[in-house]
């Protein structure tokens, strides 16, 4: 069950926005896609789920292709994306939400033990199954969107950017459902702004510049990498050398270097 991402070209209208992506995430793994504004990392998930039409390139997972798919057959798949910016639907409650999260599945005695194991990883959900999803805190409707998901049974699960704009206690507790997830079994692939928690988190790491991947390698790896300190983690610039250990397998790219990133100590 591995995502393979080759030479992914999107365009909109006539303008490049993913230059040839090429991305892998291991089964059972939490890999992150990291980069500034604009990079392309939502325009990265959205070719995945199906919602955008790649100009170029291979989407495989479980080693059929998904190019091309409807994004429902995408969701069937077990690939699905928690969007940017939360997207409930506000008119309706939280349990009303959730059980849209299903609306693919017709195993019902699957959906009740979702449910609950939903309302176990968020208990604040659990308290508030009646209220309406448009008045929770942005922490509690940002939980809602991953319960909406995980209510899909997601073998894939992909978030796009899950703390954008919540309080450092709230993105606390998002990371760490995340680990939890993927220690029930699922694998996540992560977008994120917040790159220090997110290296954190992630067995492997993406970094994304203006359509293409500049760097690669482990979490912990990417975390302490100079470069990636300076651009992501706010750290000033040191007297090291700015770039990554460059393998001789790093390949320069038509649009900027290209580095692998090991770990040399632990
Ligand atoms: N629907 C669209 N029409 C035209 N251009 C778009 C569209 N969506 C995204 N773009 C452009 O594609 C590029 C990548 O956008 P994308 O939303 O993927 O970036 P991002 O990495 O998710 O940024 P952010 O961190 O701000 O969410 C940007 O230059 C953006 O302006
Ligand atoms: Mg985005």
């Amino acid at each position: 069950m591995k995502l393979e991402i080759k030479d992914l070209r999107v365009s909109y209208g006539g303008i490049r926005a993913l230059k040839g992506v090429n991305l892998t995430v291991d089964e059972g793994s939490i890999v992150t896609l990291i980069g500034a504004n604009g990079a392309g990392k939502s325009t990265t998930l959205r070719a995945i789920s199906g919602l955008l039409k790649p100009e170029d390139g291979q989407i495989t997972y479980n080693g059929e292709s998904m190019a091309g798919l409807p994004a429902k057959e995408i969701v069937k798949r077990g690939v699905v994306m928690v969007p940017e910016g939360r997207r409930v639907f506000p008119d309706m409650t939280v349990r009303e939400n959730l059980l849209i999260g299903a609306y693919l599945r017709s195993d019902r005695a699957g959906i009740d033990k979702d449910l609950k194991y939903v309302m176990e990883l968020f208990p604040r959900l659990s308290e508030r199954t009646w209220q309406l999803a448009g008045t929770l805190s942005g922490g509690e409707q940002q939980m809602l969107a991953v319960g909406r998901a995980l209510m899909a049974k997601p073998k894939l699960l992909m978030m796009d950017e899950p703390s954008l704009g919540l309080a450092p206690l709230v993105v606390k507790d998002i990371f760490s459902i995340i680990r939890r997830v993927n220690q029930d079994g699922i694998t996540v692939l992560l977008i994120e702004q917040n790159a220090n928690a997110s290296l954190r988190v992630a067995d492997y790491g993406y970094v994304l510049e203006t359509g293409s991947i500049v760097l690669e390698g482990q979490g912990r790896a990417l975390l302490e990498n100079p470069s990636i300190q300076e651009a992501y983690l706010g750290h000033r610039k040191s007297a090291m050398p700015t770039s990554g250990k460059a393998s001789s397998e790093g390949r320069p790219g038509k649009h900027g270097r290209r580095y692998e990133v090991s770990m040399n100590s632990d």
